[in-house]
């Protein structure tokens, strides 16, 4: 069965896309359509990933760099309308975390480290895709969509994570704000938040550290409803909508991806 072409001629920039959701929603947005403009710190797994998508007849560009440099942000913004001359939907997702450790433990470095990244990039890439979407909304009434990957860190206290979840509420706040600037000049603007998901974040990071077994993956999820992580593609799957050019009047969301947590 043929999969709906709701992004063809659309160009999508996606950050962290050598990593586990950005390697599915690559795929996912691809299959769809999409020219692809892919950036992750990882030049090696991007080049990869590019390799694939092109052997199966998509169109994708790609930038090495940190999110955490200003420089790396508008540079991805500029080579989307250098190679495509368009961009339609950013999905500002690389992001890190920092070693667990209630607040007064945490590495002062670390800390700075995941603000960097995971707030402030997302800032230096909101600022130069919003420059682009509001003009091409000036130019032709497009509406174009921006979807920041945040957490459910960003919408409840995170022990042992505690700069983790104040870079990710900064996100949210920063969603919020710039949805509400924007929701006049074409741009949609939301967030999501998902829970644990079975990524390399979470598989080397967290379930490593508790040992990486079926206990510690029980741990993990005790305060999840489902008791399970999620698949990357059960996130992935989301941006598709929540990004669909028909999903008109959406915006300033932070939508949780989180098996039930939150419900509680
Ligand atoms: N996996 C989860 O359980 C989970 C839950 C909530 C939110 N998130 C968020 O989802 C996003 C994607 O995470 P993931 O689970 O796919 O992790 P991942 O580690 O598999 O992928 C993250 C990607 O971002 C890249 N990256 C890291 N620092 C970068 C930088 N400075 N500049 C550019 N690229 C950089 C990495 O190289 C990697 O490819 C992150 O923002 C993360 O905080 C993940």
């Amino acid at each position: 069965m043929s999969v709906e072409q709701i992004f063809e001629g659309q160009t999508v920039l996606i950050t962290g896309a050598a990593g586990g959701f950005g390697k599915s929603a690559s795929a996912l947005f691809a299959e769809r359509g999409a020219n692809l403009v892919l950036s992750d710190y990882n030049a090696d797994g991007l080049a990869a990933l590019a390799a694939s998508l092109e052997k199966d007849g998509h169109k994708v560009t790609t930038l090495a760099g940190s999110v955490a440099e200003e420089d790396h942000c508008r540079e991805t913004v500029e080579l989307a309308m250098e190679r495509f001359g368009r961009l339609d939907v950013a999905i500002n997702n690389a992001g890190i975390g920092h070693d667990a450790a209630k607040t007064a433990q945490i590495d002062s470095k670390q800390a700075h480290m995941t603000v960097q990244v995971d707030l402030m990039g997302v800032f230096y890439g909101m600022k130069y895709q919003i420059r682009e979407m509001e003009k091409a909304h000036g130019q032709d009434g497009r509406i174009c969509s921006i979807l920041n990957v945040a957490s459910l860190a960003g919408l409840s206290g995170a022990p042992t994570l505690g700069m983790y979840a104040a870079a990710k509420f900064g996100v949210v706040g920063l969603t919020k704000s710039a949805a509400i600037e924007y929701a006049r000049r074409g741009i949609r603007i939301n967030a999501i938040c998902p829970a644990f998901a079975r990524t390399p974040m979470v598989e080397d990071g967290l379930l490593a550290a508790g040992g990486g077994t079926k206990e510690a993956e029980d741990f993990l999820t005790r305060g999840i409803p489902m008791r399970r992580l999620a698949e990357p593609e059960e996130i992935t799957r989301s941006m598709l909508w929540i990004c669909d050019p028909r999903n008109t009047f959406m915006t300033g969301q932070a939508v949780a991806l989180d098996g039930g947590t939150s419900a509680q």
